[in-house]
């Protein structure tokens, strides 16, 4: 009787011991809180994600090298979250991450200054390329501090970029268009994808924008009219994933991911800021907005090709950033979309932010913002989306991207056209098993046949 009273007392205890931990477990505000009204709330929030994003980071870490993400990271990936970090610093003051940023940019872009770096060229896609130029483009109309003179520049590292890709511009079939990979010998080469058309296209329409140059505005507009010309891009503005040389570009690749459109909205708005305004950019400003419907779920976006079943791969993690960080950037130099942009982007902050409770500090952020809940993922990927998405309703409360005029990086129209020269592809190798595949986005995804199950979902 006695001892079973004792266990009874014991038992109430525990009891109280056990509902007071799950009490104070539930009331612990590891949640990302986030009041959008609130500028300092929305920096405070983009802090601590950033801290977390940086925290994968490896490339400054005595004998690694800078630019560099651990794996499962591909080497474009690192570019893309320099790029997030020059636009946390413009957005919200904090440099925290400039020196990491700046070495990353200055050691990847080479000596020559056109992400060409040898440890990556073998397989390096003009996708791949493109987003470290991104980086480097976002530094010169942002301000970032400038790399030592005796370095390469900012604006120049894009032109060079510019200037390879149309080089590479082909018209011995499909009447045009880039390659996804650079060299022949890589898998992927006969495919026309619209990622890196639309990283040539983007490029091309930010240099007119900044440079006042109207070559680059020629090219942007070459660019795009060809790719809506193949069908790339199609008649209600979806933008397709790819299409193939091999049957002179007849049949599509009906896969829709958030970037693609976000590649082509953001280098539409650049040219739409670009001719002060016209009709015809505006038009298609507008028809990629509309075409966006499909990334959302009651306004929160989501990567409709893989996400709902459970299929994204480390680069699909990603995505949603650029789609993110690009409207941001639209709001500022096409300011009547401000609306239209801020209905998507507020409750999808809001929804990125309330599911970073993952993660040892119960900040890390998953893949999913549609459920309300965190689903068990983490990664680089999921924390620049989720950075991206928040730091992007400060754009409007800061200035837009600079031009020549109010800029400082120092240009080079000339820039990547004689180095290219000494570096003959045909004295390169293609990468074989035994070496580390670097580089290309979506290498495995195309293998794996993710597109044939994804295009299912969404067809
Ligand atoms: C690398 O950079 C991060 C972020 O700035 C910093 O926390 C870390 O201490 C740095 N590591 C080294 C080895 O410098
Ligand atoms: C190329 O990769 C090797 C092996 O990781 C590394 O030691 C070297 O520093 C890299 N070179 C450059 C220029 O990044
Ligand atoms: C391909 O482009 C080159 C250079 O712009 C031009 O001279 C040539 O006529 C074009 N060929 C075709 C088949 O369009
Ligand atoms: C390939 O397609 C282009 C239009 O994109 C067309 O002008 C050209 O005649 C086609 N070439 C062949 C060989 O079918
Ligand atoms: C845009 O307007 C400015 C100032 O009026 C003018 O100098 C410039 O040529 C215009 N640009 C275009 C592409 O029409
Ligand atoms: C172009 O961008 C600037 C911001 O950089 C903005 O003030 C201006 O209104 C934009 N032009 C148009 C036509 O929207
Ligand atoms: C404009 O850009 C083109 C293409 O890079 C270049 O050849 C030309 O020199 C540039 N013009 C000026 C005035 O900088």
């Amino acid at each position: 009787m006695q001892s079973f009273l004792g266990l009874l007392r014991k038992l109430r205890v525990w009891l109280c011991l056990s509902l007071t931990l799950i009490f104070f477990h539930g009331l612990k505000v590891d949640a990302i809180e986030l009041n959008l009204d609130d500028p300092e709330s929305v920096k405070q929030a983009a802090s601590t994600i950033a801290w977390d994003m940086v925290h994968y980071y490896t490339g400054n870490n005595t004998g690694d090298v800078p630019g560099n993400l651990p794996d499962p990271y591909y080497w474009w990936e690192a570019g893309a979250m320099f790029g997030s970090l020059v636009h946390y610093w413009a957005y919200t003051g904090d440099s925290s991450y400039n020196d990491i940023t700046m070495q990353a940019l200055l050691h990847q872009a080479g000596p020559t200054g056109d992400f060409m770096p040898e440890n990556q060229t073998r397989t390096e896609g003009n996708d791949d390329q493109g987003f470290w130029a991104f980086s480097a483009m976002t530094a010169a109309e942002r301000n970032f501090p400038n790399p030592p003179k005796d370095k390469p520049q900012w604006l120049a590292m894009a032109q060079a970029v510019f200037n390879q890709q149309a080089s590479r511009w082909d018209n011995q079939t499909c009447s045009g268009g880039l390659h996804w990979q650079i060299f022949a010998f890589n898998n992927g080469y006969t495919y026309r994808n619209s990622i890196a058309n639309g990283c040539f296209f983007n490029i091309a329409a930010r240099l007119a924008r900044y440079t006042g140059n109207a070559t680059y505005a020629e090219w942007a507009t070459k660019t795009w009219d060809w790719v809506q010309s193949v069908g790339l891009i199609g008649p209600r503005y979806q933008v397709f994933d790819g299409t193939d040389e091999k049957d002179n570009c007849t049949s599509l690749n009906h896969i829709e991911w958030t970037y693609n459109n976000g590649v082509f909205l953001h280098g539409a708005a650049h040219m739409y800021n670009y001719t002060n305004g016209s009709a015809e950019w505006k038009t298609r400003v507008d028809g990629l907005l509309a075409g966006q419907g499909i990334f959302y779920l009651k306004n929160i976006m989501y990567e409709v090709a893989c996400e709902l079943i459970n299929d994204c791969q480390t680069d699909q993690f990603s995505f949603k950033a650029y789609l993110a960080r690009w409207m941001g950037e639209v709001m500022q130099i096409a300011p009547y979309t401000y609306d239209t942009i801020m209905a998507k982007l507020r409750p999808t902050a809001q929804a990125a932010a309330a599911q970073c409770v993952g993660g040892k500090r119960g900040t890390s952020c998953g893949m999913k913002w549609t459920t309300g809940n965190y689903d068990g993922t983490d990664g680089v990927g999921q924390q620049m989306s989720a950075l991206e998405v928040i730091q992007a309703s400060l754009a409007p409360l800061v200035a837009g991207p600079v031009t020549t005029v109010t800029g400082s990086s120092k240009g080079n129209a000339a820039a990547g056209t004689g180095d290219q020269a000494t570096r003959d592809p045909t004295l390169l190798k293609p990468v074989t098993s035994g070496d580390r595949v670097g580089a290309a986005i979506l290498t495995t995804a195309i293998l794996s046949g993710i597109f044939s199950c994804s295009y299912i979902m969404i067809a």
